[in-house]
């Protein structure tokens, strides 16, 4: 992935940065044309995952929609050049504000989470004038087997609404006069890198949607949601996901309806691989157990192994000396600082620098300014051309 004479351009930039290929990240989509939007699903990309407008640019010009949990997304997508009518907008709690946003840009649907955010959406809709067209987000109860902070849909999760309270949601719809209700909106968890999960999930969308349609609902879609893995642990042996055997999942396995569209919300899957963060070797110290390479990026930039013990990839990019071990760690007054504990890497000296993989989604957008720490630059492929 890094030719020397990317290294090369690396070693005159100011480190720490994210580094993006466009390239894969136009493979990745053409993979997901291919075997998804080419058999008529429809995918809005997660921007969650990613906000940088040059990705955006993008992944739109691909034909994808997009998939907004704040106020700021929306307006965001917009900017980036979406059409309202690719927009969804999901999350468990949205502001009044932000709802406004939905209802101003007349976005495609808003996935409600709650009976009170249904009532409320009505009101405001009702107070502005607008008709809102609704998904309603379910939860499943399907176990995702992934790391437990990012799994969603169980039921002791915060999502969605329990399916207990459907008979109260096929009463009250009727009569919130500017609501339609247009989905049913699913989404288990995220780094889900088996099959299975999404199987059960898609037993549980057709007997959920039976239900539906015994009380006379016709959805005009259903969305899965996003949560499809990536391989963290050898990037390069797959670049891209397995979007084949994805889509092939919801073509066996999901009831579709005639005419009836299917959504997905994928994330991570689109642009985690395409991201890197360069970082450069600020400091050598021996340990007792270990030597600790101390590099100039740290949780402030990604926070992923801090927040989930989320192992990324380090590779070092500019000595191909005799392997060492090291703990990698970032320059932050905590422990939980730290990439990557007693891994072998080539010996290490000030000024090398390491490529963190895998780091295009939930890298960048959840960095932060703890420490006062200059916000981390993005440089894009093309940039150096
Ligand atoms: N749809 C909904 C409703 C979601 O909540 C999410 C992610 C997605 C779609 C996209 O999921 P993906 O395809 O990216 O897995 N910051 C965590 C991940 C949190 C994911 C939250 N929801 C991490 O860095 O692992």
């Amino acid at each position: 992935m890094f030719t020397s004479q990317l290294i090369e351009k690396f070693r005159q930039l100011p480190t720490p940065f994210y580094y993006y290929d466009l390239d894969l990240l136009r493979q990745t989509l053409a993979r997901i044309t291919e075997h998804g939007l080419a058999k008529g699903y429809q995918v809005h990309f997660a921007i969650k995952a990613n906000f940088n407008i040059e990705i955006l640019n993008i992944i739109r010009e691909a034909g994808l929609g997009v998939d907004c949990v704040s106020g700021r997304e929306i307006e965001r997508s917009i900017k980036a050049g979406f059409r309202p009518e690719q927009i969804a907008f999901a999350g468990v709690g949205k502001t009044d504000e932000e709802i406004r946003i939905g209802l101003d840009t007349e976005i495609y649907s808003f996935n409600c989470e709650s009976i009170q955010e249904l009532e409320v959406l009505n009101r405001l809709a009702h107070e502005n004038n607008k008709m809102a067209s609704v998904s309603i987000r379910l939860n499943p109860n399907v176990e995702a087997n992934t790391h437990r902070y990012i799994t969603t849909g169980l039921h002791e999760n915060k999502f969605g609404i329990n399916p207990g309270k459907l008979p109260l949601l096929f009463d009250l719809i009727p009569r919130l006069e500017n609501i339609r209700l247009n989905g049913i909106h699913f989404h288990i968890g995220s780094q889900i890198t088996e099959l299975r999960p999404f199987i059960d999930l898609c037993n549980r969308v057709n007997s959920l949607q039976n239900l539906f349609e015994e009380k006379g609902f016709l959805l005009e879609h259903v969305n899965l949601g996003g949560g499809f893995g990536i391989n963290y642990e050898d990037p390069d042996s797959e670049p891209v996901p397995d979007f084949k055997s994805f889509f092939e999942v919801f073509d066996r396995n999901l009831e579709i309806r005639d005419g009836q569209q299917v959504h997905f919300e994928l994330g991570r899957s689109i642009v985690g691989q395409c991201g890197s963060l360069i970082s450069k070797v600020l400091f050598i110290k021996d340990g007792i157990n270990t030597d600790f390479a101390i590099i100039d990026a740290g949780m402030t930039e990604l926070i992923r192994p801090a927040l989930y013990q989320a192992s990324h990839r380090v590779d070092v990019l500019t000595s191909s000396k005799p392997p060492k071990t090291y703990d990698v760690v970032g320059p932050i007054c905590e422990s939980s600082d730290t990439f990557q504990r007693g891994i072998r890497l080539p010996e290490l000296e000030r000024g090398d620098l390491v490529a963190i993989r895998s780091a295009g989604a939930y890298g960048e957008v959840m960095s932060s300014g703890f420490n006062l720490r200059d916000r981390v630059k993005a440089v894009y492929s093309h940039d150096l051309d």
